[in-house]
């Protein structure tokens, strides 16, 4: 949440900010703000988009090598002018962009308030700002030589909560201090100039060389370099990584909308996610990444899957796999509730966790609490280099590319993905699944990509049905089983991006109460593909008609029974069922797209939302 990006260098850093922080308005967009220094600093920010932002600084002195943008996601204050960062100290000593959250920023505020310092906007930010230059005045007033980093440092060690900053100070123009605690950054190293950013999209179109700053790092960048400290001030070695990242996969590429483009991408990201890991010729399954701990995995008691959102979703159905395939019992919590329910965790338990992003603060924070009680944490990751990766001992990238639509797509098949085979892997190894059994999984995964394919040639029939019920209200998702977790990220796309209220529910629960909700204006998508469940979800789908419900239902190819029944039919390729959620995910996602658009929503930039939820 919040997009940083800083820039320091022989170049003018304007355009390369505004660039930066197109890439990165997919993490927060309501409102953006840009620093740029020379001789002096200037500040120009605005609420609403990027674009504000550049029609405000057209007439504008835009000089500098020396910079810094931000777009903001809103946790303290409402989206507006003021609270919009950069924020300046009161003194205008210093300015700073922050991505995070300040939790005792009410106490340091009472603090700085009885010293004098006043407060033009509601942010936890300005109050960082004012923290910082209070520590920089003082300690100077009687000579000493106290530098801005080290009044950063001061200030920082005073902090509760999660930060990446980005700070300039008027007294140093030619220099920029960049921190971090919970909150990704990442920094670019080209010749002679320097990129900060929150993740590596702004970055890649100069270099490929980075550093990912770790919690608790000090990074000065000026004339002389790069120095990288941690908050006790003892020097750190940079570990210098080359990114693997191609300027076209963060473009739309002829797509009008970043989401459309990724569900498209879904046959490659899979594939992408399988390659060089499922061999079909011999059929073999090797995950390299959990190698060193592949052992424990099969004999775990239990396995803990924790997650939010849509990946929770693929947690779900990672439930359902590694009970069927490993008979290992498993289960699925949020994150947010995990970490703070006080769970029970016993040595040698098994914790996947699940985040496209890797840096969703919830899921961190339980990933630390799982550690700290002894348990295997492993992570299913997007994002190479992202916090949650490099707090798992062992783990398995998807390779869906850099998902830039804040409605998760590709990720959640790739997760999907990604759990089938380690529920495979595992199932082969502690005999949870036959030799027959683990072959034909491997034949059904490996042709997935061409089902999607088909799947997705059928848009211009999804787009007809989505705009016969684009003017609905509310929206029912039914599915059992496997499909159980497909309704529910059905039913979220559908909300997150249309704004229509979608709820999601196993089919069979309906009549304990969502049944009441039904009537003529109430469209039920019905996952009814052939499974051994086929029988009962026609059942629910005569119990929605008898109520006039308009049922859309989501078949089998040349299913004929569930035609006669439902208003639409959505057909979709036959598959094993275990694997029918990476098929039916499909025409839910471009149902929710097309509808979106209909409705002339935001679809990549959805309200109140943002990419990689780093606040908890
Ligand atoms: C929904 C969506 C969110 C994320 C959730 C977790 O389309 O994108 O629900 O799935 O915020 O994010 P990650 O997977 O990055 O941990």
């Amino acid at each position: 949440m919040c997009g940083i990006v800083g820039y320091i260098g022989h170049r003018q850093a304007y355009d390369i900010l505004i660039k930066g922080l197109k890439r990165l308005e997919y993490r927060g967009y309501d409102s953006a703000g840009i620093a740029l220094s020379d001789s002096d600093y200037r500040v120009y920010k605005c609420k609403g988009k990027v674009s504000d932002l550049e029609a405000q600084t057209k007439d504008q002195n835009i000089n500098g090598k020396i910079g810094m943008g931000h777009t903001r996601w809103a946790t303290h204050g409402e989206p507006n002018d003021s609270n919009a960062h950069p924020h300046k100290s009161m003194n205008g000593k210093f300015v700073i962009i922050h991505n995070g959250i300040i939790e005792n920023y009410g106490k340091l505020k009472q603090g700085l308030e009885k010293e004098g310092y006043t407060f033009y906007s509601e942010t936890d930010t300005e109050v960082l700002a004012n923290l910082i230059e209070f520590y920089y005045i003082n300690n100077r007033k009687n000579g000493n030589s106290f530098t801005p980093e080290d009044a950063v440092r001061a200030a920082l060690n005073m902090v509760e909560g999660a930060y990446g900053l980005v700070i300039l100070c008027e007294d140093n123009p030619g220099q920029m201090i960049a921190a971090r605690k919970g909150s990704p950054l990442v920094i670019g190293i080209g010749k002679d100039e320097y990129f900060i950013a929150s993740d590596a999209t702004p970055i890649v179109e100069y270099t490929n060389s980075v550093i990912y700053l770790n919690d608790d790092d000090i990074a000065v960048i000026d004339d002389k370099g790069l120095s990288l400290k941690n908050l006790k001030n003892i020097p750190q070695k940079p570990a210098i990584h080359k990114i693997d990242l191609e300027l076209s996969e963060i473009e739309k590429n002829g797509f009008e909308h970043y989401m459309l483009k990724e569900i498209y991408e879904q046959p490659r990201a899979i594939r992408d996610t399988y390659r060089g890991r499922l061999n079909f010729e011999s059929k073999f399954l090797r995950l390299g990444g959990l190698h060193n701990v592949f052992k424990q995995l099969t004999e775990a008691n239990r396995i803990i899957i924790i997650a939010c959102g849509t990946s929770w979703h693929a947690g779900i159905v990672g439930e359902y796999l590694f009970e069927e395939f490993t008979r290992i019992p498993t289960e699925v919590e949020y994150a947010s509730e995990f970490r703070y329910r006080n769970p029970v965790i016993n040595k040698g338990d098994l914790v996947i966790a699940i985040s496209q992003s890797g840096e969703t603060a919830d899921t961190l924070a339980a990933i630390q609490l799982a550690k700290k009680a002894g348990a295997i944490v492993i992570g299913v990751c997007n994002v190479v280099g992202s916090s949650i990766p490099r707090e798992t001992s062992a783990g398995v990238f998807t390779h869906a590319g850099p998902e830039i639509g804040v409605a998760s797509t590709k990720a959640f098949t790739a997760q999907v993905t990604v759990l089938t085979m380690m529920a495979m892997a595992i199932g082969q190894a502690n005999k949870g699944l036959t030799n027959q059994e683990f072959t034909d999984l491997i034949d059904e995964l490996y042709v997935i990509p061409d089902k999607i394919e088909k799947i997705l040639e059928k848009s211009e029939k999804i787009k007809e049905i989505a705009l016969k019920i684009a003017d609905s209200t509310n929206s029912l998702y039914l599915g059992r089983g496997y499909l159980f977790p497909v309704a529910l990220e059905g039913a979220l796309k559908l909300k997150e991006i249309s704004y229509i209220h979608a709820e999601g529910y196993p089919a069979a629960e309906m009549k304990h109460g969502p049944i009441a909700l039904i009537d003529e204006k109430m469209p039920v998508i019905v996952l009814a593909t052939k499974d051994h469940s086929y029988d009962k979800i026609v059942s629910n789908i005569q119990e929605v008609k008898a109520r006039k419900g308009v049922i859309i239902a989501i078949v089998t190819e040349g299913d004929t029974t569930i035609k006669e029944m439902a208003d639409y039919v959505i057909e979709v390729p036959h598959s094993d069922f275990a694997l029918a959620p990476l098929l039916t995910v499909i025409p839910l996602q471009l149902l929710s797209y097309f509808i979106a658009v209909e409705r002339g929503c935001n679809v990549d930039q959805p309200r109140n939302l943002a990419k990689s939820v780093t606040v908890e």
